[in-house]
């Protein structure tokens, strides 16, 4: 196998095959591949492949599954060779010609079956893409008899997921989270809420466009490509962070203020953190992370920020929640617990491919007992957040609803800010969804004592 020097399409086929095989998120590796080495419009085609098909994986293998011979005779290196391949000529319509010359070539630097790779594609071409491609009709094809089929393959989602979505929602509100999550979501951006108007100035001076987050008074919504946005913020003199509107909404919900401390129990990479601090302007917050690795990235956020927070005292702990037992009582707590992250899926969509029933009960366990814990902590006066990027019950209103059972001295209680109305599920409790908000599925309750 060659490695060194791969080229944008080897490379997104190599990150395909390495999230299936070996279970690696995305995210990891996209951090861990050395981009950097990639000129900014080859990084954009890898990310156009590597996002394309994974967000289409079920509908560009049902389209390949009758040109096999013998799947079970291909390595996975030359499924994602094909699939890649599929991707470039269905979503983004690139010359046959080329393709197919690009997916033979990689199939040889792999070790592969060039000729397998160069018989499929052909067939593929002469069946679909004699005329102008015609998606609907393709799908029109998918055996409309079966719903579940249906809807899996089309949107590319695991077919025990829809199903528990069709019992809580409507078939066309299922069909609509199905779209939203295979759309490409916002780059938005925590700024302090006094300078967002300046900044946004700022931007459009240098060429960018932006527009306030429909709630949030913190956020911007930037147009244009990421990598481009983040050079130019590099050296930027402001507060500013990557944040979608509804992590940002969570440090609205928690409300903090001046002079108190906050308690961050799963801080890593640090966004409520940070927002927090710039709202409360003045006061102390001690971030917990319990992994090593997150550790230093929250860190480095820390130390990038904090000199736009100078009256905040922010203090980093590499310890678990679990272990962590200071009797100090906290004004404000934030418990950003670990989850799913299937409200995350149009930023992550591996996500539904890694995801099953019992991981969902395994989290909702473990969140109980993160919450059971860290409540410990409350002041007499103060407010816990509870938040998951989660759309499921399991890990939002199951956890809070059996936390209240069994502590009866606690309750939720609403926010005084008027916007969360949108948002209510019932008394202290929000759920934000992309396909309502145009923002991230979010879960988040307020706890206080009675
Ligand atoms: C959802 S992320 C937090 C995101 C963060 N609050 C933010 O807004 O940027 C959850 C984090 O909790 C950490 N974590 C999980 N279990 C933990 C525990 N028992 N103690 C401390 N940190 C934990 C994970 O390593 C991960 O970094």
């Amino acid at each position: 196998m060659v490695y060194e020097k791969l080229s944008a399409r080897q490379k997104s086929v190599k990150i395909l095959t390495k999230i299936f095989e070996k279970n690696i998120p995305l995210k990891t590796l996209l951090a861990d591949e050395g981009l950097d080495e990639f000129s900014v419009s080859d990084r954009g085609l890898l990310k156009e492949l590597v996002y394309g098909v994974l967000r289409n994986l079920y509908f560009i293998d049902w389209l390949l599954e009758s040109f096999y011979k013998n799947k079970k005779l291909l390595s996975p290196y030359t499924i994602n060779n094909l699939r890649c391949g599929v991707y470039q000529l269905i979503f983004m319509g690139l010359p046959p010609y080329a393709v197919t010359n690009e997916s033979v070539n990689i199939e040889k630097v792999f070790n592969g079956k060039p000729s397998v790779v160069n018989a499929i594609l052909r067939n593929f071409l002469r069946k679909y893409m004699t005329k102008p491609i015609d998606l609907s009709a393709i799908v029109s094809e998918i055996n409309k008899d079966n719903k579940l089929e249906l809807l899996s393959i089309k949107y590319s989602h695991p077919q025990w997921m829809i199903k528990r979505w069709l019992e809580r929602f409507t078939e066309k509100e299922t069909e609509e989270i199905l779209k939203a999550n295979n759309q490409k979501p916002t780059f938005t951006i925590a700024v302090k809420p006094e300078e967002r108007a300046y900044i946004a100035e700022h931007l459009n001076k240098r060429g960018i466009l932006s527009k306030f987050t429909k709630y949030a008074p913190s956020g911007l919504i930037i147009e244009g490509q990421g990598h481009e946005i983040r050079e130019v913020l590099r050296d930027a003199n402001f507060f500013w962070l990557v944040q979608d509107e509804a992590s940002q909404l969570a440090c609205f919900f928690l409300e903090p203020f001046e002079e108190i401390v906050v308690l961050d129990v799963c801080s890593s990479p640090g966004g409520k953190a940070l927002l927090t601090s710039a709202l409360m302007r003045r006061g102390k917050v001690i971030c917990i992370e319990k992994n090593r690795r997150r550790y230093k990235i929250l860190n480095e956020n820390i130390e990038r920020l904090k000199k736009f927070l100078p009256k905040v005292q922010i203090e980093s702990l590499l310890t678990d929640a679990f272990e962590f037992n200071k009797k100090n009582c906290f004004e404000r707590i934030i418990l950003d617990a670990p989850c799913t992250s299937l409200g995350v899926v149009r930023r992550n969509p591996d996500v539904r491919y890694r995801c099953n029933e019992s991981e969902i009960e395994r989290l909702s366990g473990n969140q109980t007992r993160l919450l059971e814990h860290i409540s410990k902590f409350l002041h007499k006066e103060g407010i816990l957040l509870y938040t998951v990027c989660s759309t499921e019950p399991e890990e939002g209103e199951r956890v809070i609803d059996n936390f209240l059972h069994k502590f009866k001295e606690f309750c939720t209680i609403d926010s005084v800010l008027p916007f969360f109305k949108d948002f209510y599920i019932g008394e202290g409790m929000v759920r934000t969804f992309p396909h309502k908000h145009e923002m991230d599925g979010f879960f988040m309750a307020r706890i206080r004592f009675k």
